[in-house]
């Protein structure tokens, strides 16, 4: 496979919507750089999907954002960080180009976490691939063993924003019913990772269902901030990314469908095209 060498957009991924939270985060902080979202939203979720399937699916998006150019993808959703980021960077990448690089959004939150949290108990909300994964269990533990994390997978969260009834009165059975859930298995916990970068976009029902005095951590700002410091520390990347303040979107579904979901999380006109990946 020929692929671009010039430098080019930093990539974000995710398998639908979420990972606008994630790019809204690090176009907050590093507005100068160009960026590609690619939502897979004809596919999504992917957090009930096997391994296998992430993992296809994953490599897939990865393939077509270097193909458009990008030198560095970050994968803006925590169920492919989960499944198939470490496969991508060790087998992937050393046969499609080892001078590029894939990162994830687990490290960044992992870093972060012990110097939020005061007690050391820690509640993990996400997908049922993230929760089942322990990915956040085991990144956590290398860098925080004393921290106790207690998760809990919503399977239902992620459809209810990309079909866009975050905000109904249905939605809030669903966010009650697993915050309880969480608490149950640890009342002390006081800090809360929203482990599926969906899921910020639920925070007023989340904040309405927690204990007064329980932080809810979305990730947008500790990634871009790890990203920031990334490109600082490897100066031969930061040159292989252009800086022109320009953002493009891709989706494997209909651009206006995107389009108009976009605006309610990024509250602005984008420019969206349709592109395939595969297979259903
Ligand atoms: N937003 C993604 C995440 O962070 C994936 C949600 C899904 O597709 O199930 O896990």
């Amino acid at each position: 496979m020929k692929l671009p060498s010039s430098p080019g957009p930093i990539g974000v991924f995710d398998s639908g919507y979420g990972g606008l939270t994630i790019l809204h985060g690090i176009r907050q902080l590093m507005p100068e750089y160009d960026y590609i979202y690619l939502g897979d939203n004809a596919r999504a979720p992917y957090g009930t999907r096997s391994f296998d399937v992430v993992y296809k699916f994953t490599r897939q998006a990865v393939i077509k954002l270097f193909e458009e150019g990008c030198q560095l993808v970050i994968l803006g959703c925590n169920t492919a960080s989960a499944k198939a980021l470490r496969t991508i960077q060790q087998k992937d990448l050393p046969e499609l180009d080892p001078k590029r690089r894939v990162l994830g959004v687990i490290r960044p939150t992992a870093e972060i976490i012990g110097k939020l949290t005061r007690n050391n108990h820690v509640g993990l909300l996400g997908t049922e691939g993230t929760v089942k994964s322990h990915s956040y269990d085991m990144e956590i533990a290398k860098l925080w063993p004393d921290i106790k994390v207690s998760g809990v997978a919503c399977p239902f969260w992620v459809p209810l924003i990309e079909y866009n009834e975050a905000d109904s009165p249905g939605a809030d059975y669903f966010v009650k019913k697993r915050i309880d859930e969480l608490m149950r298995q640890d009342p002390d916990i006081d800090t809360i990772i929203l482990g599926c970068t969906h899921y910020p976009l639920l925070m007023p029902k989340i904040l309405k269902y927690v204990k007064p005095g329980v932080r809810i951590v979305p990730q947008g700002e500790y990634v871009a901030e790890s990203l920031k410091d990334y490109l600082h520390r490897h100066g031969d990347m930061d040159a292989r990314c252009t800086k022109g303040g320009t953002c493009r979107y891709l989706t494997t579904e209909n651009p206006d469908k995107f389009k108009e979901s976009a605006r309610i999380f990024l509250k602005e006109d984008v420019l969206v095209s349709h592109i395939d990946l595969g297979e259903c």
